[in-house]
């Protein structure tokens, strides 16, 4: 469940004020406990929520790399168990070892899958296994100085329960990259790589890629640093490396040609509405 982890928040590029928030909300909290208590103490819960492929994991695993505490990372895939019965112990079992152990911070990513709106027709276990979430959640709010704090990531929250909703008390829409992002993540993408783009060209193309989430833009950056390679691929066995030629707008224009983003303009409306 622990791995080491190297996200910094440095390679997240974008995202600010957000940023700011969580230094506020999870990190000094947990360096400074005997500031943080009473009314000044941090939110139990936090949902980060948003467009697939705007760094909801990555964010998670940067705070994972910056505090100094244990930090459970479960995916919902563990929580569903073959045998009815398991995947609730489970939960309830990393709830109280979080709770010996702490200061803790448990991460359920993909938190839609396991704790979705609940239904005449669903499976036993999956109602079980919100009600032991729900309680244990619960369980985790005894005292002001208990120091477990729950982290979890969605891009589906319209099909959450509301009940779980409730509990997180601090959203944070995660959005996709606005202009200054995304030309500086053009750049970071291509850091190794030759290009003969201008400050202009940039402008263009981070224009050109609005509503095109960040994974979506490493995929076009990719693209397009990819084209002077195909070009003639019988020199690539002999061709110096300081040879091969930059990357131009060009390959831009042809690498958005074929890589569209993942949401339409109607689909990330969708988004953006909820919770407001
Ligand atoms: N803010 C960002 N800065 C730099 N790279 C990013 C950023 N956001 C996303 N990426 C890139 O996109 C990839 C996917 O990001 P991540 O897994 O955090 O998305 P997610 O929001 O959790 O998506 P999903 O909802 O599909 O789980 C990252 O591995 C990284 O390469
Ligand atoms: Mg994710």
């Amino acid at each position: 469940m622990i791995r080491k982890i190297d996200v910094s928040f440095e390679q997240i590029i974008g995202l600010d004020n957000i940023k700011n928030k969580l230094e506020e909300t999870i990190i000094m909290p947990n360096l400074r406990p005997d500031i943080y208590t009473g009314i000044r103490a941090p939110p139990k819960g936090i949902l980060f929520y948003g467009p697939p492929g705007n760094g909801k994991t990555l964010l998670a695993k940067a705070i994972a790399n910056q505090i100094k505490c244990c930090f459970f990372n479960i995916s919902a895939s563990t929580l569903v168990q073959k045998h009815l019965g398991e995947g609730e112990k489970l939960m309830k079992a990393l709830f109280e070892t979080a709770f010996q152990i702490q200061p803790s911070i448990i991460f359920i990513d993909e938190i839609d899958s396991i704790l979705s709106k609940r239904s005449e027709n669903e499976h036993e276990a999956s109602r079980r296994l919100k009600t032991e979430f729900l309680i244990s959640f619960d369980g985790m709010q005894t005292s002001d100085q208990d120091r477990v704090f729950l982290i979890a990531a969605t891009n589906r929250p319209q099909d959450l329960d509301e009940a779980v909703l409730r509990r997180f008390t601090v959203k944070i829409l995660i959005d996709q990259p606005e202009f200054n992002a995304r030309i500086a993540m053009i750049k970071s993408y291509m850091t190794n790589v030759q290009n003969i783009l201008t400050d202009q060209q940039f402008q263009s193309i981070s224009e050109m890629l609005q509503g095109y989430s960040a994974s979506d833009i490493r995929a076009v950056v990719k693209e397009a640093c990819m084209q002077p390679l195909r070009e003639d691929q019988s020199l690539i066995f002999s061709i110096h490396k300081q040879d091969i030629r930059a990357v131009n707008k060009e390959d831009f224009d042809q690498a958005m040609q074929k890589v569209k983003p993942t949401l339409s303009q109607k689909q990330y409306e969708e988004y953006v509405k909820h919770f407001k």
